[in-house]
């Protein structure tokens, strides 16, 4: 097989990272309808053909604290989201998530939006990531790892922590 078909397609025009807030919920949704059935999967755990109420108002809840989405935008089309929920009745930690359009994949933009979460995870007085990854979610498991998680299998997941990396210098 070629290499050029290994390859990542390219993307169309230049990817912009940026907050997102409630007025951003139709590019969530969005990206979210774009999944496979397998992405939904990995991401939610179960399958998910459609996505219940209950859901929708968590991918879309994001209030600039607690809850912090960023999106990647390429030619004004949101292609990846990525977020952080702090857990009721827990300081300090937050759960990372992260989604991208599967045209988009293979181009730095999950590494790239979950870099983005850090500033305002700082702020918001997040100091430590928590993931759950599925098993099976090869890219995800390699993703996180190369974070810096340290994963471990338990109760079929594999979960773990990270610190959330300082401010860089200037
Ligand atoms: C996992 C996912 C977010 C990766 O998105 P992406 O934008 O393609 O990832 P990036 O290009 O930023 O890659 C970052 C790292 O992830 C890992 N990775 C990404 N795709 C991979 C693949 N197909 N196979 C193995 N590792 C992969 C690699 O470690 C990669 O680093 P490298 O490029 O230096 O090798 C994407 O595949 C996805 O949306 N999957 C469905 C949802 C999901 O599983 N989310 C994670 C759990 S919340």
């Amino acid at each position: 097989m070629s290499t050029e078909l290994l390859a990542p397609p390219a993307l169309t025009a230049p990817v912009h990272i940026m907050e997102l807030d409630k007025n951003d919920s139709d590019h969530v949704i969005g990206v979210f309808e774009s999944l496979s059935e397998f992405d939904r999967y990995y991401r939610f755990f179960r399958s998910m053909p459609v996505y219940s109420s209950a859901v929708l108002d968590m991918l879309t809840g994001m209030n600039g604290t607690d809850h912090v989405a960023v999106g990647a935008f390429s030619g004004g089309v949101c292609v990846g989201v990525a977020r952080y929920i702090k857990p009721a009745g827990r300081e300090g930690v937050a759960e990372l998530a992260v989604v991208v359009s599967a045209p988009a994949r293979g181009h730095g933009l999950a590494r790239r939006m979950l870099s983005a979460l850090d500033a305002p995870a700082r702020i918001n007085g997040i100091a430590e990531y928590e993931v759950f990854v599925h098993p099976q979610n090869r890219p995800g498991l390699s993703l996180f790892r190369s974070l810096g998680f340290e994963l471990t299998f338990n109760d079929g997941a594999f979960e773990g922590t990270m610190a959330v990396p300082r401010a860089k210098s200037l």
